[in-house]
């Protein structure tokens, strides 16, 4: 008896662990064109998996320490499997079409 309680417990504690993981992540999506030029295929390689393109681009134009805090956090928190020189590249696209250097701000 007490064994099937286990079994019980065990199967409702892992039916709700699996419920948590595949709840879906509503993203919004918003159709933008993409600027041509320095690599624009390695951002669409990488950064539209998850969202948009106008759903990273719906604040304006950013500061370089804001796209790369941004990819950094894709790739940190997200686990966007970006490799090292990619993510360099992908930030200076930003920089250059869609935000300005500065070393302040955001
Ligand atoms: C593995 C999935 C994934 C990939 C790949 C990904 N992102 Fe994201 N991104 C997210 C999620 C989830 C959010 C929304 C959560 C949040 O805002 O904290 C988001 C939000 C954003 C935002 C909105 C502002 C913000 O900080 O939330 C920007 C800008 C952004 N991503 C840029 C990028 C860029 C640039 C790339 C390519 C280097 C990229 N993303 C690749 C998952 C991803």
């Amino acid at each position: 008896m007490k064994i099937n309680i286990l079994i019980a417990g065990i199967l409702l504690s892992t039916t709700a662990l699996f419920a948590q993981v595949t709840k879906p992540i509503e993203m919004p999506y918003v159709e933008y064109p993409i600027e041509a030029g320095d690599h624009d295929e390695i951002v669409q390689q990488y950064c539209l998996t998850c969202h948009s393109f106008g759903y990273m681009l719906n604040q304006g134009k950013k500061s370089r320490p804001y796209w790369t805090g941004t990819v950094a956090k894709m790739v940190n928190e997200f686990k966007a499997p970006i490799p090292k020189e990619d993510q360099q590249i992908i930030i200076n696209y930003f920089v250059k079409h869609y935000g300005y250097e500065s070393t302040t701000g955001h």
